[in-house]
């Protein structure tokens, strides 16, 4: 049985006093009604430990990405290792605005999936088409390479370990989320060429969170979807009473 997972992704948001408010009222909120999945915290580096001590038993700490090299004379970089030792268990790896915005490339994140792998962190994998490649009909072809190129260099032990998380570029922060279909349409898409490749059995287990203007109003119907295994949530993670009803529609 795959694993259901609401995952908040803050993204570079909140001070520290607005961080701490956060998470106490999630973390009342879970106390209060507990939910029947995995809730994931991905705050700033500046807050994981504190997320990690705060939120015990109720959620896993992530972190939002991580150095694709090893300790070292990396200036500003956060690594695997230092992620691993304050007890966070997840960390988000190829993220578009990453890709987007600070040019990784599919060998920068072959390199941190490894460092996630070797330092027994479990990546939240993000591939999603943009806006062109869907109108222009390319988006199954993208999200495949995007498979191919990166987790489909490591062997099926890895591979299980991975949570995938499809996020359509155009729909993450712009209000425009993929309709329960069009997701599910992906997701099976997804979960079918990981099938042929690695096999029905590791495919089935493998839990595909769905991300990109995902809010209390439209979870539900995209948490209906067969292939949909939860959600990574941006802009609605930040308020706690939308993420614990996010939460509270996956069953
Ligand atoms: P939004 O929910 O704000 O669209 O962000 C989604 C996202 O990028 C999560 O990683």
């Amino acid at each position: 049985m795959r694993d259901k997972i609401v995952a908040a992704n803050w993204k570079m948001n909140k001070s520290l006093p607005q961080a701490i408010e956060l998470m106490q009222a999630i973390t009342f909120g879970l106390k209060q009604n507990p939910v029947a999945c995995k809730v994931v915290i991905a705050p700033p580096f500046l807050y994981l430990e504190r997320v990690v001590n705060e939120t015990k038993g109720l959620a896993h700490a992530a972190a939002q990405n991580c150095c694709s090299r090893n300790n070292g004379a990396y200036t500003g970089e956060v690594s695997a290792d230092m992620i691993q030792s304050v007890g966070a268990s997840y960390c988000i790896v190829g993220h578009s605005e990453r890709r987007k915005l600070y040019a990784e490339t599919p060998d920068v994140l072959e390199a941190k999936l490894q460092r996630c792998y070797d330092h027994s962190l479990t990546p939240i994998f993000c591939i999603g088409e943009n806006h062109a490649e869907r109108t222009e009909n390319r988006h199954f072809d993208v999200v495949a390479q995007q498979l191919e190129y990166v987790l489909f260099n490591f062997g099926a032990e890895e591979v299980a370990k991975t949570v995938i998380a499809y996020e359509p570029v155009w729909a993450i922060g712009t209000g425009l989320t993929a309709s329960p279909e069009q997701a599910q349409e992906m997701h099976a898409f997804i979960r079918k060429h990981i099938a042929d490749k690695f096999g029905l059995e590791l495919a089935d287990d493998i839990s595909i969170l769905y991300g990109g203007s995902c809010n209390a109003q439209n979870a539900a119907g995209l948490f209906a979807q067969q292939d949909i295994d939860g959600g990574l949530i941006g802009g609605a993670a930040l308020v706690a009473d939308d993420f614990l009803k996010i939460c509270n529609e996956l069953r």
